[in-house]
């Protein structure tokens, strides 16, 4: 299990938190369904698939209780939600607010479930500020709640804290189709073809989706009439030998701003430069390599973690994937 760094921070505690119990909050209802990127053809994956899985059907991971839980804490959190372009009004940070949206992002039965949905060990994203993210109605309902993109992160899950039933638009969609092909089209400003966009239905508030989200494109559809929409947006990293990870600093920069962004940077770079020296320590310094491979190996590590320190100099606004509203 992962502990999360300490927290000395200076985000406001949430009041009235209610503590993580997994004996309470956790009941595990598993999908009936899990696409695989090949069902969308042999582009799909491309080279920086971490596993063969695009998207879930619904799932529940929570008890009636840690859902409502869930969506008390939600609610109360709304208050520090802020907007920007792509998404109207979302809350980052959350994880240093609340110890019950901290104890779920950390625990350890629902990451090992969530794991073998994804067919790779998922780890909660070190970059806490993607770790849980939450999404709530834009207060114009002429907007999106969250414009077409793919994710900069590896996997995760989109959670309904609010209950979906009744709700008039709102609805999460995605392309069944690989990232570039739906993107090309989009940003040549055609329609997907409808028969490509598909829509999971959310039985209830606690339920989930879980996807690779750096090979799904998605969105969420503006609201037709008001309603208390909330989406919990937990992210993972999945740290595979030799496959780069697409969580990157612009992004980070741009919904963050420089001082969260550099600071949660810096951690994920020395959680990924550990790894890989673990992975090398472990698997690649038998003396039938020849040397200068080891040292190439070495200085490869050394100037992922040069660059990371490098970004520190520089004076970066950042941006953020977006393709737009798509109709
Ligand atoms: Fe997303």
């Amino acid at each position: 299990m992962i502990d999360a760094p300490a927290l000395h921070l200076p985000f406001e505690k949430l009041e009235t938190d209610v503590a993580w119990d997994p004996e309470r909050h956790i009941e595990i209802t598993p999908p009936e369904q899990v696409v695989l990127l090949e069902e969308w053809g042999p582009e799909a994956a491309g080279p920086t698939a971490l596993s063969p899985v695009a998207i879930t059907g619904p799932f529940r991971f929570l008890s009636d209780e840690g859902a409502e839980s869930l969506r008390a804490i939600c609610t109360k959190l709304e208050g520090y939600a802020t907007g920007m372009e792509r998404i109207p009004k979302k809350l980052r940070g959350s994880i240093y607010r609340s110890a019950f949206l901290r104890g779920m992002a950390f625990d350890p039965t629902i990451l090992a479930f969530l794991s073998e949905l994804a067919q790779v060990r998922l780890e909660p994203h070190p970059v806490q500020h993607h770790a849980v993210h939450i999404n709530y109605a834009p207060d114009d309902l002429s907007l999106n709640v969250d414009q077409w993109h793919h994710d900069a992160v590896a996997f995760d899950y989109v959670l309904f804290a609010s209950d979906p039933r009744g709700m008039q638009g709102g609805r999460f969609e995605y392309y069944a189709g690989p990232v570039e092909e739906g993107r090309h089209l989009l940003l040549a400003g055609e329609q997907l073809p409808p028969e490509k966009v598909r829509s999971p239905e959310f039985p209830a508030a606690g339920w989930a989706v879980l996807q690779q989200g750096h090979r799904v494109l998605h969105r969420a559809c503006k609201l037709e009439e008001r309603h208390p929409r909330i989406t919990v947006v937990n992210s993972f990293w999945a740290p595979v030998p030799g496959v780069d990870d697409p969580t990157d600093l612009p992004t980070m920069l741009k919904i963050d701003g420089r001082e969260i962004a550099l600071t949660e940077w810096s951690r994920f770079q020395a959680r990924v430069a550990a790894h890989r020296l673990e992975h090398f320590a472990a698997t690649r310094t038998d003396f039938s390599r020849p040397l200068p491979e080891l040292q190439a190996d070495l200085r490869q590590i050394a100037a992922a973690l040069a660059e990371a320190a490098d970004a520190f100099d520089r004076d970066e606004e950042g941006s953020l994937i977006d393709y737009g509203a798509g109709s």
